[in-house]
């Protein structure tokens, strides 16, 4: 989207340069200094992003969360992470990593996929958006909320003004928007939030496409025996049938994948309850249709709906799923090929020591849980679709798709959405 835009305005500008050799120079012009002025604004958001001092607590920034050394996974095991003003207020779900954020289309009900990628005459219902209920659609927009969240940064527009027009910072933002850009707080908080979001379109850093498995896909490296293995049941609709959901192949235009389509899927994580809201019995976490998704309120179709994740640099993570309740890819695929042959393995019982199947999702909703395979036949006393070598062999296919193997970009030049220039100026 933002990528067609940008190239619309590279043709016009070419026009427009053959017609008016005048006006060719001032466009040029236009565009050097909107360059530099991206730059410095992708400086101070690089800086903003590490800064504790944008927090209440003056102890916790972006990177507490979303850690630049885990890829902007969270560098530790909790199942939610700590935040607020007095490091009091607890998360209500698993940060996740901030990558390949640029391949996330727009949140949309009804998702056709583009022409290049695949075929675009089936409706994939609702897709994309930022966050894990697609709640969000900008990265700018996004950053608001952890500076003010009470769990999470926990600083008010006041706040952070007064942190930038103290900080180190405040020059470049000057000269990135203009003397004037720190003027009142709103600007100011503005400001910061365009310069965080400015970061995080910083293609080289957020979206590397570095893993094994991209130099594998562009003939850079083998994989090992079990790592293809991993891919081929990974793949196989019979096995794993991971790939429906997080996509494994190029595109047709050879965009490389994001092994995600970030659909909206009802998987019924099992409930956790080292949340501390979830001591209460009648809160749910129901992603799409709330209660921090506010505008599908009381539309059942919603409800239970997170976003699939991407799973590039899975590996660097140590927690799983929106609600932090797994800790181990084993047993996350364990859940995926057992969840309803051992649903007392995974969900809490009730008096009588049954299991409360999909006990996290209330069950008028039920309906919309996914019953695809790897779920399809699932029922106590199915064998299922994946051993334990099986599943260890998926671990250690999901371990190529860590960045870091690779110094550079394999596809650059090869793909328009892997190619780092895709990036809007700012205007
Ligand atoms: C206390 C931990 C914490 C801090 C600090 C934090 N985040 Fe997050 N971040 C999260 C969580 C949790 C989510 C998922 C929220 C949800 O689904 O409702 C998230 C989601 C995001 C997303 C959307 C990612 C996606 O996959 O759609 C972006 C972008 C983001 N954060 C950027 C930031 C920025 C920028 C900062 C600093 C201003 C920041 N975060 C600070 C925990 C944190
Ligand atoms: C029908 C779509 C679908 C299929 C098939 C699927 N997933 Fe997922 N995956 C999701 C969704 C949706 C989530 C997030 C669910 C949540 O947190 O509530 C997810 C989350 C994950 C996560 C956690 C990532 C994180 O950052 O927390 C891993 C790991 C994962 N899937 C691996 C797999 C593997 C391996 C397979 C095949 C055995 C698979 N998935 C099959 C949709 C799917």
């Amino acid at each position: 989207m933002q990528r067609h835009g940008f190239l619309l305005l590279l043709c016009c500008a070419g026009a427009s340069a053959t017609l008016l050799a005048s006006a060719g120079d001032a466009t040029s012009q236009w565009y050097q200094s909107a360059r530099e002025r991206t730059a410095l604004l992708r400086e101070a958001g690089k800086a903003i992003f590490s800064d504790p001092a944008f927090s209440a607590s003056g102890r916790q920034s972006c990177a507490s969360c979303h850690d630049p050394a885990h890829r902007y996974n969270p560098p530790n095991a909790l199942d939610v992470q700590m935040g607020g003003s007095g490091f009091r207020g607890q998360g209500l779900r698993a940060p996740p990593t901030l990558t390949y954020l640029n391949r996330v289309p727009p949140y949309d009900n009804h998702h056709h996929d583009s022409e290049d990628e695949a075929d675009n005459s089936i409706d994939n219902g609702p897709t994309g958006g930022l966050t894990w209920d697609g709640r969000i659609d900008s990265g700018a927009q996004q950053a608001s909320i952890p500076l003010t969240s009470p769990f999470e940064m926990g600083n008010s527009e006041a706040g952070v003004a007064n942190a930038v027009r103290r900080s180190p910072h405040a020059a470049t933002l000057r000269a990135a928007l203009g003397d004037d850009a720190l003027g009142t707080d709103s600007k100011a908080f503005a400001a910061v939030t365009r310069a965080l979001g400015a970061f995080e379109e910083d293609y080289a850093e957020f979206s590397p496409y570095t893993s094994k498995y991209d130099a594998w896909l562009t003939g850079r490296a083998r994989l090992s025996a079990q790592e293809q293995r991993g891919l081929e049941l990974f793949n196989d609709e019979a096995k794993g049938n991971c790939a429906q959901c997080h996509l494994s192949r190029r595109g047709l235009d050879g965009t490389p994948p994001a092994f995600s389509d970030y659909g909206l899927i009802a998987l019924a994580v099992p409930r956790n309850p080292a949340i501390a809201r979830n001591r209460d019995p009648g809160f749910h976490d129901l992603g799409a249709c709330g209660p921090e998704r506010k505008d599908k309120a009381g539309q059942d179709e919603y409800c239970g709906l997170f976003r699939t994740p991407t799973l590039r640099n899975v590996g660097l993570r140590s927690t799983f799923f929106h609600n932090g309740k797994f800790h181990d890819l084993t047993e996350v695929i364990e859940f995926y090929v057992t969840r309803d042959i051992t649903p007392e393995r995974w969900y809490s019982r009730d008096a009588r020591g049954q299991a409360i199947a999909y006990d996290d999702l209330p069950a008028r909703y039920h309906g919309n849980i996914n019953r695809d395979p790897p779920f399809e036949g699932q029922h106590p006393g199915a064998k299922a679709r994946l051993d334990k070598d099986e599943i260890a062999s998926i671990v250690a296919f999901l371990h190529t798709l860590d960045d870091g193997y690779l110094k550079d970009n394999p596809y650059r030049g090869t793909s328009p959405s892997a190619s780092p220039s895709a990036s809007s100026p700012v205007r």
